[in-house]
């Protein structure tokens, strides 16, 4: 009797004891969880599907809304939301460079989270992005087309062909050499560079500084109807190899390409799928060598043996940086910090 008496003091006093140890403490840290639950998971039983990552999209990259489901990349167990009351559970938080107005009034107010990164992501070239002071120090990660960020995720790649895809065939042509250009501007490169080619090859060129307003159909059809297709980049920066490339590849068309040097594109294609202005002296040179292509249909026709072997895939623009960044986020959990951003992208 007296032991069972014993026993139940003990009991209340321990009970006492974790009730106000649990009233009174809280942790100062909080943790994260990776494995969320959405409520109407939670009804059922939380399983291996369940998102551990929550990524959330701080503004639409240019007001365009795309898909939360990352399943098109085989990525799973992401949460993508543009919610910000989930600003909390992120581990990730996605802001498109040039939604940033200048200094940081647009920033969450709330401080960050110990476990969550902020993510940079911009794919416009330096040039024709703005360098603001405030942002130098203030990224865990940079997701942008260039190879050395983070989280690269170019404008478009090559994947192995498949048994399953239809065999290549280089489409019909009734033109020789084609360009569509929308943003032209007297000191680019690209257009100093056509304006001396078309004295020495009818080049067909087409777009808002022709006076044509062409729609995605007329630009599909243009492209694989051309032998050589001007990819022509609006800047010149290594990595920056935008779909003036992509495009015509997949459409089946020979990109005749001004960009970063030669060796910088061999990071991306094979080197036998295009042609460099920067392979000839002159633009009368190469203007010669597509004529000679011309007339010599089967040199022309090396030109597309990648195609034995590889097919084209664009990015899905913000899309694929947020699922790629999700998916970083879940290979990447440990701290992280990008210093200077402004140097490493400005110079
Ligand atoms: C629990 O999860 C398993 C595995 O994902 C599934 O087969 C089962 O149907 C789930 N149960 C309920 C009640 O949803
Ligand atoms: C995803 O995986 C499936 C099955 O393994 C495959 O058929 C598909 O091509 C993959 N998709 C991508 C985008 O990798
Ligand atoms: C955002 O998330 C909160 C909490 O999960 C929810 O109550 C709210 O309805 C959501 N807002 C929108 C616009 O989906
Ligand atoms: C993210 O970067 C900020 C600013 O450099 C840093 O204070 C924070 O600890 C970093 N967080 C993680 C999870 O790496």
């Amino acid at each position: 009797m007296q032991s069972n008496w014993n026993c139940l003091h003990f009991i209340i006093f321990i009970s006492v004891f974790l009730l106000v140890l649990f009233t009174y403490y809280t942790s100062d840290i909080s943790v994260p969880t990776f494995a969320f639950c959405t409520t109407s998971q939670k009804k059922s039983n939380c399983s291996c599907d369940d998102p551990n990552t929550v990524v959330l999209i701080w503004t639409w990259p240019f007001g365009q809304r795309h898909d939360l489901s990352c399943r098109v990349f085989n990525i799973t167990r992401c949460l993508l939301t543009d919610n910000r009351t989930l600003y909390h559970q992120a581990h990730g938080v996605l802001f498109h460079h040039r939604d940033i107005n200048g200094n940081l009034d647009g920033f969450p107010n709330e401080p960050r989270p110990w476990f969550q990164k902020w993510v940079w992501w911009n794919m416009e070239s330096p040039a024709h992005s703005s360098q603001i002071p405030a942002l130098n120090h203030l990224f865990n990660l940079t997701c942008n087309y260039r190879y050395d960020s983070n989280i690269p995720v170019p404008y478009g790649y090559l994947v192995p062909v498949m048994s399953q895809d239809e065999v290549f065939k280089v489409p019909a042509k009734d033109k020789l050499v084609c360009w569509i250009v929308s943003n032209w501007r007297a000191h680019y490169e690209r257009v100093q560079y056509y304006d001396k080619l078309k004295n020495y090859i009818n080049v067909r060129a087409y777009g808002s500084p022709f006076g044509h307003h062409l729609t995605d159909q007329d630009y599909t059809t243009i492209i694989s109807s051309c032998k050589f297709y001007l990819s022509f980049e609006n800047s010149v920066y290594k990595d920056y190899i935008t779909e003036k490339l992509y495009n015509p590849m997949r459409l089946g068309s020979v990109p005749v390409v001004l960009g970063p040097p030669r060796e910088n594109y061999e990071d991306h294609i094979p080197g036998d799928a295009f042609i460099h202005v920067n392979d000839f002296a002159s633009p009368k040179e190469l203007a010669e060598r597509l004529i000679y292509l011309d007339r010599n249909p089967d040199e022309y026709m090396n030109y597309f043996n990648w195609r034995n072997r590889f097919k084209v895939v664009n990015s899905w623009f913000g899309h694929e940086h947020a699922c790629r960044t999700c998916s970083y986020l879940q290979r990447n959990r440990g701290y992280h910090v990008f210093h200077n951003l402004n140097k490493w992208y400005w110079g």
